[in-house]
């Protein structure tokens, strides 16, 4: 596996490489979920890069950066099993370099939802990726489900800007137990991780709620929330049941919805989501 750092090996590498490039973009602390996007990648191209950058401007003032969890020697382990081809790792110099000043920040779509908690954040993502896709210029990028509202934006930016890059989503990889993989899960302890697990039961409970027939979206939310608050450990932050597109909160459901939380277990910051309705 060939690791790169600066913007000119990361383009010189590139030009050397024939067929269809697949881009997995992470902030490392890789896991299944991590690697399913590369098996992704892998199906629908000839080369796989994956960039590994904690991205700071993604980070609000009350995110903990520094405490961000990262283990490369791990990383790097994972990745030669997977057969990842290229591993690009910048900088935050390399990224954002004295004088840097340009951003990309959607209208609409970073208002609801995580966004609306965590003000610029998508600002953050938004930029990072353009960038990462623009050094790349890979055919394809894949991102996970786990974080819909990015995936929204990252689509509705590909779209806007013209960006000739397709877009796969990843399906959300859970524990046994249901909970959604992700690199904060480490935070926590056994009390807490067995508690987390209350965030796929509030979605399921909706779900059964759905297929019974019910098709008011406040019920819906009603449901959630009150397995949220069932678990002492759980502190909700907020349940939505928002159009998939544009992610407004729904009154009905038709067809389909977009379901996802934000919950606290303990000091750790969990999201997760689940589609609703067939296609
Ligand atoms: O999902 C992530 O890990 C990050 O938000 C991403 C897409 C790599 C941008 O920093």
């Amino acid at each position: 596996m060939i690791q790169v750092s600066t913007i000119q090996d990361i383009r010189d590498a590139r030009k050397k490489l024939k067929g269809r490039v697949g881009l997995v973009p992470t902030m490392g602390y890789l896991h299944a979920g991590h690697i399913s996007l590369v098996e992704i990648a892998k199906e629908h191209s000839d080369i796989v890069i994956m960039s590994i950058f904690v991205n700071p401007s993604q980070f609000g003032p009350n995110d903990d950066l520094e405490a961000y969890p990262r283990n490369l020697e791990h990383d790097f382990e994972l990745l030669e099993q997977a057969g990842v081809d290229l591993v690009w790792l910048p900088t935050n110099e390399i990224m954002y370099p004295k004088n840097y000043q340009t951003w990309i920040d959607l209208d609409h779509i970073p208002q609801f939802l995580e966004g609306r908690q965590r003000p610029g954040h998508f600002k953050g993502v938004s930029t990072v990726v353009a960038k990462l896709i623009n050094v790349v210029q890979p055919d394809l990028a894949v991102f996970g489900q786990k974080d819909a509202q990015q995936v929204a934006v990252i689509k509705q930016m590909v779209r806007d800007l013209n960006m000739p890059v397709e877009i796969a989503v990843g399906a959300i990889i859970r524990e046994p137990d249901g909970l959604a993989m992700s690199s904060r899960n480490s935070y926590l302890d056994v009390k807490h991780r067995q508690a987390a697990t209350v965030l796929y039961q509030a979605l399921q409970d909706a779900q059964t709620k759905f297929q019974k027939g019910e098709r008011r979206a406040e019920a819906i939310r009603k449901t959630m929330t009150d397995t949220i608050n069932n678990e002492p450990l759980a502190k909700l932050e907020y349940v939505s049941c928002a159009n998939l597109d544009s992610l407004e909160e729904l009154e009905n459901i038709s067809t389909q919805a977009l379901l996802s939380m934000a919950v606290y277990v303990g000091q750790t910051r969990l999201i997760d989501n689940l589609v609703l309705g067939e296609e």
